[in-house]
């Protein structure tokens, strides 16, 4: 049996971090997880959990890190994840990134790269304006860039598309407040541990998927 792979998935808000990680898992078989879908369906159910994290997501802040770190770590030791697991939006702040290498050190693992993608401001601000997101499965699609084959409708599952409660501009201005502040430090914090890989995130959907493709072949020794 091949090792483990265990990725994280770092950018701003609208980098594309859920696009790619829906690619590479198709790609190297392993279950991508979205801490802001996992609150997404929570919310659509109404869940307690959902009910926690609904008014800081709907205001662009942080679901508290106590929260996220229980939902990851019961996410984790599903066995879809035992060859490994993408995740996106997670680790988020320098305790939720301690907190994921402690749960690893328990699972035997250890992280293998944070892949970081790039984008600038603008670009960020374009991408977010013209999301939709899938009611059903939560596949994202952009009006302009990567639309749906139907208007409204979800490719993939038929379901109904909306845009989400925060892709409002001001929830937009507080999450990428938020990025900086409290999730960009992660970028030296993988840095000093050699696990940061940069990539270039302002190129078509499928040119990032190749980058990222690369970068992983290389760490595998393919
Ligand atoms: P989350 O769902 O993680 O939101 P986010 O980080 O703001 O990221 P996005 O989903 O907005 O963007 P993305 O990078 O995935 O881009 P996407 O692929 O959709 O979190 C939401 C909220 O949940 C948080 O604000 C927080 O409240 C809470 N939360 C989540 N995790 C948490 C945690 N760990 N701790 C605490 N709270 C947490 O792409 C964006 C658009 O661009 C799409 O329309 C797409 O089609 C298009 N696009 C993508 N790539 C390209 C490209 N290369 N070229 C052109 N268009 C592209
Ligand atoms: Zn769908």
């Amino acid at each position: 049996m091949e090792m483990a792979i265990d990725l994280v998935l770092l950018g701003p808000p609208g980098a594309g971090k859920g696009t790619q990680a829906e690619l590479l898992s198709d790609w190297l078989d392993i279950p991508a997880v979205s801490t802001g879908d996992l609150f997404r369906k929570a919310m659509a159910e109404s869940t307690e959990l959902g009910v926690q994290a609904k008014g800081y997501i709907e205001r662009g802040d942080l679901v508290p890190d106590e929260v996220t770190v229980g939902m990851v770590r019961e996410r984790l030791t599903n066995s879809d994840c035992d060859e490994g697991v993408i995740l996106d939006g997670f680790p988020r702040t320098v305790p939720q990134a301690d907190a994921l290498e402690a749960l690893l050190v328990d699972m035997g693992r250890r992280l293998d790269a944070a892949l970081y993608i790039e984008v600038s401001r603008d670009e960020l601000l374009r991408r977010l304006g013209e999301r939709w997101t899938c009611r059903e499965c939560g596949e994202v699609y952009h009006e302009i860039y990567d639309p749906p084959e139907q208007e409204g409708v979800c490719d993939k599952c038929g379901g109904e598309l909306y845009q989400r409660s925060d892709d409002t501009p001001e929830a937009q201005e507080q999450r990428v407040k938020v990025y900086l502040e409290q999730t960009a430090p992660l970028y030296d914090y993988y840095a000093e541990d050699g696990l940061l890989i940069e990539i270039d995130g302002e190129q078509e959907i499928d040119a990032v998927q190749q980058e990222i493709r690369e970068a992983i072949s290389r760490l595998k020794g393919d």
